[in-house]
């Protein structure tokens, strides 16, 4: 019986399923039921579906007193051996979700001991899984970003008693809330998410939130959380609506809610799973009792052993702009004992106690690199669409092999044996099996495979090689001779033909050729010359080989000592940036003359400002460049500037303008990056192009999209820079990014935009200052809100209602009388509820109120005139995306309130600060505070 499992035909009958029940469950939710038999809805309005396709396994019923869900009356159980069992789930790439595996064990087995098993997705360890209680759900929950258009989620390592699963259920999110800088490379495991004040001891999940996270009540794990209870801890809640924003943050039920200290205090202590480690913690609060006029609640977190954390003041009304909405400060990144016990405590010039309404507290779990064959053999694996043996999931290697497969035990694995013998395999060996430069060990006898024996000449391990008793042709290829290692050759009973390579016979090998009846072994004049010709081509391609390997070594020796230096800022470097090796990355060096010509002299000038004047350019393949010609002489040395040129070719970012590479001859200092066509937005909103083509709405959404992503990892550059610091030394940090304004945002073909003027560490320096000595104080890991650039935020807020508006951020006419600036113009008509006062004429009323709204009002905070009061880049960058799909229609899944109601209730929020006075309120805004620069 083979292992192997895909659930294809499961899969597309739940996506089925899930087009007819849009009305009673979110898109891309998928509750496999573990040994079920039917579909069925539950009470939640969760449709689950059997895990019926799984090849192997077997299913039982439980009974578990008070457990009534019909998902968990059975559950599925493997046998207790050394292999993985894995659930292979469709996912959307570049899409984040939530899985959740649960174990009810039910004595399944009536042994009388409890199981102990792994469970991993894909090559990731994820958890081990300890039952405890016959009767208690255990349950795990990864949130990840899916990279592939699969994940695999799998059991193995039964350590006693035999792995089983209840239920595997996969919930996708719509937007960024767990956008975090370190997803590329870690999942987010739940540890808490507490649901403070709860009115019962169920959890709140589905349909109250609609990505059905669960909200644990906090009465339910009294004793844990309770251990030092303050005095005067109480409990309140209220039946007033909460505004939360989005709909990931926690949902307005569980904020309904909350947990008071009347004393002053709130004290807590929590078992945090997984911990200790580096986690990502949020705390959400909204203000749900009346204050007084004179009347405030201020209090500070804190936290053993951590004082820099007490030093912020939560003033949940202040903070949140208001009564009845949410507010979430947190830490993107924070290390957390298993035991966290920690105080909300009040400021000395408060009146009220704290209040805490939720917490959501995930750990950082480092995703493995996974094994170095893996996608050589999916693409070998994926010419056996419907063998079982090719259908294991999850990686070939870790975090254990397949079944037919041995792997070394490096760090990143290396396939070293494929047993492949007696699986009916036709067609040719697969060619990709070549690739697998470790393996050691091949077996593929006893198959049906035709054509002739491939190159495996890179495979320079190859010890064993069993191709018996196919149905192989041709002749013994002559790299068998150069295989160092070879000592057991078995091609018995094929179709070869030709002769053996007398070389093979002679040397200390075992060979079987026999049942070959056109293979001879050659007579001894011809192999005579055939060894003269074999060993001196043999001694050259040793040779050629041995200083092929040397160099590699080499390489290789590089690698590893850049990674130990490099080790610490290790997350930070992998994000999103691509930073080279140094090896291969120097930045090409352009001929001046070749410039010259490109540019004809310098012929046509696209653009200036940034310390230099931009030239089109044509190289002589084709390619269209810009060349910046630096006005500013700073650099004298040559060494110098190739130091920050070579810093600036590391920086890779599809977001980011292209950097070509340099030239510095005769005195010139210039810059060449890739063309783009279509200049810069500015000239398209108020400038000369103007004329050219309005741009619609969702362009300059997707505009905005691409800058913001661009800011979000413009950020780590300076973090990114840490690592290289140690190869280059005073880079400290070199490469920041100047401020955004629309004439730094280029604009392609296709009129995607991308971010230029990364200056140069020189060129940068004032706007530097300020980053350095954050970053430097933190070295790698502390990355939370406060680095967030908020300043950034600003500038950003600005760009978007310069893109609602198609108006000039500064200007003396366009505002009227008394205002020149577009952020207390569009200010007051937006807090007015005029928007359509702003919305630039050329859109011609084609674009979706509702994400014209979303837009106005983020950039309205954007551009608070307090730093704290901002929103995050990424949360921006979620708002921008929302409003996109509502623009491609996408919002027809949207939950079912009409566009009527939510523009009213936005209108309503905004217009909560009271009427506003034009005149007298643009001349109030002191004119220096409201410049849309970076402060
Ligand atoms: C579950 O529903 C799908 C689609 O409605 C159907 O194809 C499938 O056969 C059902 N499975 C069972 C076990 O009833
Ligand atoms: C099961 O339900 C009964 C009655 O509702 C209750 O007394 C008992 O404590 C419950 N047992 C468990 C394990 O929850
Ligand atoms: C299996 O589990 C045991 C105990 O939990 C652990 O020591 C061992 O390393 C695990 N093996 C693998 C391959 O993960
Ligand atoms: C508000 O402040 C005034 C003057 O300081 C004081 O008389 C009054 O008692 C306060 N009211 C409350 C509710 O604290
Ligand atoms: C190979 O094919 C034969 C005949 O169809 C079948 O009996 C056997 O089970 C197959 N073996 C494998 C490993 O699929
Ligand atoms: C070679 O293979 C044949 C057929 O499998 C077998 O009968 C013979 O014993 C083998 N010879 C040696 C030397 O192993």
């Amino acid at each position: 019986m083979e292992y192997g499992v895909i659930l294809p035909s499961l899969l597309s009958f739940s996506l089925l399923l899930l087009m007819a029940a849009v009305r009673a469950q979110m898109p891309g939710f998928v509750s496999l039921d573990c040994g079920g038999r039917a579909n069925f809805t539950d009470d939640l309005g969760l449709r689950w579906t059997p895990d019926d396709q799984l090849l192997y396994g077997e299913t039982t019923n439980i009974s578990v007193a008070n457990e009534t869900r019909k998902q968990y009356q059975t559950l599925r159980f493997f046998p207790a051996d050394n292999r993985k069992y894995c659930y292979t789930l469709k996912v959307i790439s570049r899409t984040r979700y939530l899985v959740r595996a649960t174990f009810l064990y039910g004595n399944f087995d009536n042994n009388n001991v409890y199981p102990k098993f792994d469970i991993s997705l894909g090559a990731t360890h994820w958890a081990t899984i300890v039952v405890s209680d016959a009767s208690t759900i255990e349950f795990q929950e990864l949130i990840f970003l899916a990279l592939d258009s699969t994940i695999s989620v799998c059991l193995s390592n039964a350590t006693t008693g035999q792995a089983f699963i209840s239920t595997l259920e996969l919930r996708q999110f719509n937007g960024s809330v767990y956008l975090t800088q370190y997803e590329s490379q870690f999942y987010l495991s739940t540890s808490a998410r507490i649901n403070f004040g709860a009115d019962s001891e169920a959890p709140i999940r589905y349909p109250d939130d609609p990505f059905d996270r669960i909200w644990e009540s906090d009465s339910l794990k009294k004793a844990n959380y309770l251990v030092d209870v303050a005095s005067g801890t109480e409990k309140i809640s209220t039946r007033m609506p909460i505004n939360v924003n989005t709909g990931e943050r926690p949902p307005q039920k569980v904020m309904q809610t909350a947990m008071v200290g009347r004393n002053g205090s709130l004290t807590y202590r929590l078992n945090l799973d997984g911990f200790p480690g580096f986690g990502w913690a949020f705390t959400y609060f909204a203000e749900i009792e009346s204050l007084g006029p004179n009347e405030t609640r201020k209090f500070r977190l804190v936290l053993p052993g951590m004082p820099d954390l007490s030093k912020p003041v939560v003033n949940i009304q202040e903070n949140a702009q208001g009564k009845y909405r949410l507010y979430e400060p947190g830490y993107y990144n924070i290390s957390l004992p298993f035991v966290l016990s920690f105080r909300f405590g009040k400021t000395s010039d408060s009146s009220m106690g704290p209040l805490l309404n939720a917490m959501e507290i995930n750990k950082y779990i480092k995703k493995s690199d996974g094994s170095i064959d893996e996608s050589v053999i999916a693409s070998v694996i994926s010419l056996y669409p419907s063998a079982d043996w090719a259908q294991e999931g999850g990686d070939p290697c870790l975090p254990v092999p397949w079944s037919w497969v041995q792997c070394n035990s490096d760090p990143q694995p290396r396939i070293v044996k494929i047993i492949l013998s007696e699986k009916n395999l036709t067609g040719n060996i697969p060619s990709d099996l070549t690739k697998l430069i470790g393996v050691v060990e091949l077996w593929l006898d006893g198959n049906l495979l035709t054509g002739p024996i491939p190159d495996f000449s890179r495979c320079m391990d190859l010890k064993i090689i069993h191709l018996e008793n196919n149905q192989l042709t041709g002749e013994l290829p002559s790299f068998l001779v150069d295989l160092p290692n070879l000592r057991e050759l078995y091609v018995q009973n094929n179709k070869l033909s030709g002769t053996v390579p007398s070389h093979l016979v002679d040397r200390n090998l075992i060979l079987n050729y026999t049942g070959n009846i056109n293979l001879h072994k050659g007579n001894n004049r011809g192999s005579h010359i055939k060894i003269i010709i074999g060993s001196s081509v043999g001694a050259a391609v040793m040779l050629v080989a041995t200083i092929a390997s040397c160099l590699l070594m080499h390489k290789e020796k590089m690698k590893y000592l850049k990674q130990d230096q490099l080790e610490h800022t290790k997350h930070t470097q992998r994000l999103v940036l691509s930073l080279g090796d140094g090896a291969n990355e120097a930045a090409h060096c352009f001929a001046l003359s070749e410039l010259e010509d490109a540019t004809r002299k310098f012929e046509k000038k696209v653009g200036s400002g940034g310390f230099g004047v931009v030239y089109y350019g044509k190289l002589k393949d084709g390619n269209e460049i810009a060349v910046k010609v630096l006005t500013s002489n700073s650099y004298q040395g040559k060494r110098e500037f190739s130091n920050e040129v070579t810093l600036l070719s590391r920086i890779h970012h599809r977001n980011l303008v292209q950097f070509l590479g340099y030239c510095q001859e005769e005195g010139k200092s210039i810059l060449v990056y890739e063309l783009m066509h279509n200049g810069t937005l500015k000239e398209h909103l108020y400038g000369p192009r103007t004329h050219e083509q309005s741009i619609s709405w969702i362009k300059r959404l997707e505009i905005a999209e691409d800058t913001a992503k661009e800011k979000l990892i413009g950020l780590l550059c300076p973090l990114a820079c840490l690592g290289i610091e140690y190869l280059h030394t005073g880079c400290v940090p070199s490469i920041i990014h100047r401020d955004l304004k629309t004439s730094n945002i280029l604009l392609d073909k296709n009129m995607r935009a991308k971010v230029s003027d990364f200056g140069l560490s020189k060129l940068a320096v004032e706007g530097a200052s300020h980053v350095s000595s954050i970053v430097r104080g933190t070295v790698g890991y502390y990355i939370s809100q406060q680095l967030t650039d908020k300043s950034d935020v600003y500038s950003f807020g600005v760009i978007l209602l310069e893109l609602i508006s198609g108006q000039e951020a500064i200007s003396n006419e366009s505002f009227g009388v008394n205002c020149r600036n577009i952020v207390q113009w569009a200010k007051l008509h937006i807090e007015n509820g005029d928007i359509q006062g702003i919305i630039d004429p050329s859109l011609h009323d084609e674009y979706d109120i509702q994400s014209m709204w979303k837009i106005a009002e983020k950039a309205l905070m954007c551009v608070q005139p307090h730093g704290n009061t901002r929103p995050s880049m990424s949360e921006v960058l979620k708002e921008i995306q929302d409003a996109i799909s509502i623009e491609k229609g996408a919002d027809v899944v949207r939950e079912g309130n009409s566009d009527e109601i939510s523009r009213n209730s936005m209108h309503s929020s905004l217009v909560m600060g009271g009427s506003l006075d034009l005149g007298d309120h643009c001349l109030s805004i002191d004119e220096s505070s409201a410049q849309p620069t970076a402060r």
